[in-house]
């Protein structure tokens, strides 16, 4: 798997007014832009080709993963060697292209926008909003089911029932091929875009990481506007799910690590607060500062 896609045309309206002149994926998550952590994340699966949708507002994306003679060349004078790798990291981490959405039709509209980018390969599609623990290794998982279905594959977690409403569901059964307990996988029987709670086929929410099979574009061709008028990647994949030509079939990765919704303000205050503590040079003194906090005492 070389390629992947990660659309970052959305309007960030969760988070305005910050995101009326700043793309909600350059929030800053500690000290790099949430979309970083995404771009590490593919490259750590063995990515090493990205291709960002972007839209209007959406320069500073293209400038962060771009060098900055004037900003490297101030830290280099000044000796400080650790701020210049850390400025020069995200030129590095692979080679990013970049399209533009155009008309803003939906998530299934924004990845046909990669078609002529991606060819007939499988490819992996991160959504920008979600931010999986380094640790709690998904993606890697995901291309090896890829490898050994030949299908398409979501990420898949269990929410509370009241909130798969936010999300894509998923009917799955056991796949014939995984091994309980030792990175099993599920078939996916069907699959409903935002489903009202009490007709939700399970609580199995679709997470912003995809591993598709090239089958999809065809399909998202004639994938008519489903939910909010937009053309959805989940009703794509659920033709992909019904169907037996070659290259469909779709199986899920059940993720059970850490996942946060960067979109979503208590989220992301929680992705800043589990990524601070666990640095060496800002976890001690948060961890002291959030402790007296909770014992009620005023550190100003
Ligand atoms: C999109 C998908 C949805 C998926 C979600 C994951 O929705 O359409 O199926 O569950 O991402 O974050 P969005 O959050 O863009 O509305």
């Amino acid at each position: 798997m070389r390629k992947a896609v990660i659309p970052a045309a959305g309007l960030g309206t969760r988070f305005a007014p910050a995101t009326k002149a700043m793309p909600k994926e350059m929030l800053p998550v500690v000290d790099k832009p949430a979309i970083q952590y995404v771009v590490e994340e593919a490259a750590r699966s063995g990515i090493t080709d990205v291709l960002i949708i972007t839209g209007r507002n959406k320069r500073s994306l293209e400038d962060h993963f771009d060098r900055e003679p004037s900003l490297e060349q101030a830290l280099a004078d000044k000796g400080d060697t650790v701020r210049l790798a850390a400025v020069q990291e995200p030129t590095a981490l692979a080679d990013i292209h970049y399209v533009r959405q155009g008309d803003p039709k939906g998530l299934g509209h924004a990845v046909l926008r990669a078609r002529s980018h991606v060819g007939d390969e499988p490819f992996a599609v991160l959504l920008g909003d979600d931010l999986i623990h380094e640790e709690d290794e998904l993606l890697t998982e995901m291309i090896r089911v890829q490898e050994q279905t030949g299908g398409s594959v979501i990420g898949l977690m269990e929410v509370e029932p009241a909130e798969i409403a936010a999300y894509g569901c998923a009917d799955v059964v056991p796949a014939s091929g995984s091994t309980p307990g030792d990175g099993d996988y599920v078939r996916v029987r069907r699959l409903v875009e935002k489903p009202c709670p009490a007709e939700a086929p399970s609580n199995l929410a679709v997470i912003g990481r995809y591993v598709l099979h090239p089958a999809v574009f065809d399909v998202l061709e004639t994938t008519p506007p489903g939910r909010g008028g937009e053309i959805q990647l989940t009703d794509a994949l659920q033709t992909l799910a019904a169907g037996d030509s070659d290259g469909f079939g779709v199986y899920g990765v059940v993720f059970r690590g850490r996942r946060f919704d960067t979109g979503d303000k208590l989220s992301y205050l929680k992705a800043v607060f589990t990524l601070a503590i666990e640095r060496s040079d800002l976890g001690p003194d948060l961890r002291k500062w959030l402790s007296a906090q909770s014992e009620g005492a005023d550190l100003g």
